[in-house]
């Protein structure tokens, strides 16, 4: 059955010079990387205020820096799946596209997406909090696992820290930026596994929508966003992204 059977949405996205998409944990759970909220979600089991904040960083910072270390193995052994890579089909379509992702997975860029903005970091990335230094993973291990007390220090004396933003922190200012920017030029936008609570990414999908976007929405269950789209397609991204790519290059083809 079509997707897509909507009059006016087929002619947005037989017209659309401007798309942008914001995606969530909900695009990678089908690679095995467990969302945050919802069923399996991290933070019913663990404390995000004991891992993802600078306060328990600096109380604890091999605790946090382990838990990364953890996270990362997982991303590593992860590989994108097929929504990821119809995201990648999709930016083909139209003339500007910018995927606008919270994720710290870095696998809309191994998927082979071009123009897309991280949010809230990436895992990958650490960096002395004092003066400044980027290490990449190896240096970054090789630090910590020589360290008496596993705590990953600079030369300079600072700690060295995920490249994440963590609760109560502020966004990449670039990055925040450019995200509002391709919202409200955007003339169709698509929200893909996020539960859409965490602003200001959440704030997003609402500023396109007053800009006169029309919104689509990939997500297997119902989210604050949900009432104000034109098209809620329910289930798997991995499922519906695919389907969806299908669908706009046959709209647009026939344009
Ligand atoms: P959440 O874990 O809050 O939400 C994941 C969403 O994906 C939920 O709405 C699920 O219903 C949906 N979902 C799950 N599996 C899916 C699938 N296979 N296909 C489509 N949808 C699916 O993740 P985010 O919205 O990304 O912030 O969370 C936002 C931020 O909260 C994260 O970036 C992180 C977290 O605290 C920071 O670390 C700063």
């Amino acid at each position: 059955m079509a997707l897509i059977n909507n009059a006016h949405l087929r002619d947005k996205i037989r017209n659309a010079q401007n798309v942008a998409v914001l995606t969530g944990a909900g695009i990678s759970a089908e690679s095995g990387i467990p969302t945050f909220r919802g069923e399996n979600g991290i933070w019913n089991k663990l404390s995000p205020q004991e891992l993802a904040s600078f306060e328990a960083f600096y109380r604890n910072a091999a605790m946090v820096v382990e838990w990364y270390r953890q996270r990362r193995q997982i991303i590593n052994n992860a590989s994108p799946n097929p929504g990821h890579r119809a995201l990648v089909e999709i930016e083909k379509l139209f003339p500007h596209f910018t995927l606008i992702t919270q994720n710290i997975d870095g696998l809309h860029q191994r998927a082979g997406s071009h123009n897309t903005i991280e949010l809230h970091g990436n895992i990958m990335e650490n960096y002395c909090i004092r003066c400044g230094r980027h290490f990449n993973i190896t240096e970054f291990d090789h630090i910590i696992d020589t360290s008496f007390d596993h705590v990953p220090r600079c030369d300079c004396g600072g700690l060295i820290r995920p490249n994440v933003v963590w609760f109560g922190e502020m966004l990449p200012q670039d990055a925040l930026e450019h995200a509002f920017q391709a919202a409200e030029k955007s003339d169709l936008f698509i929200s893909v596994g996020t539960s859409a609570q965490v602003r200001p990414a959440a704030d997003l999908p609402f500023l396109a929508h007053e800009n006169g976007a029309m919104l689509i929405e990939i997500n297997t269950e119902l989210t604050p966003l949900t009432p104000l789209v034109e098209a809620f397609f329910q289930g798997p991204a991995g499922i519906i992204l695919p389907q969806l790519h299908q669908e706009m290059q046959e709209i647009r083809q026939a344009a």
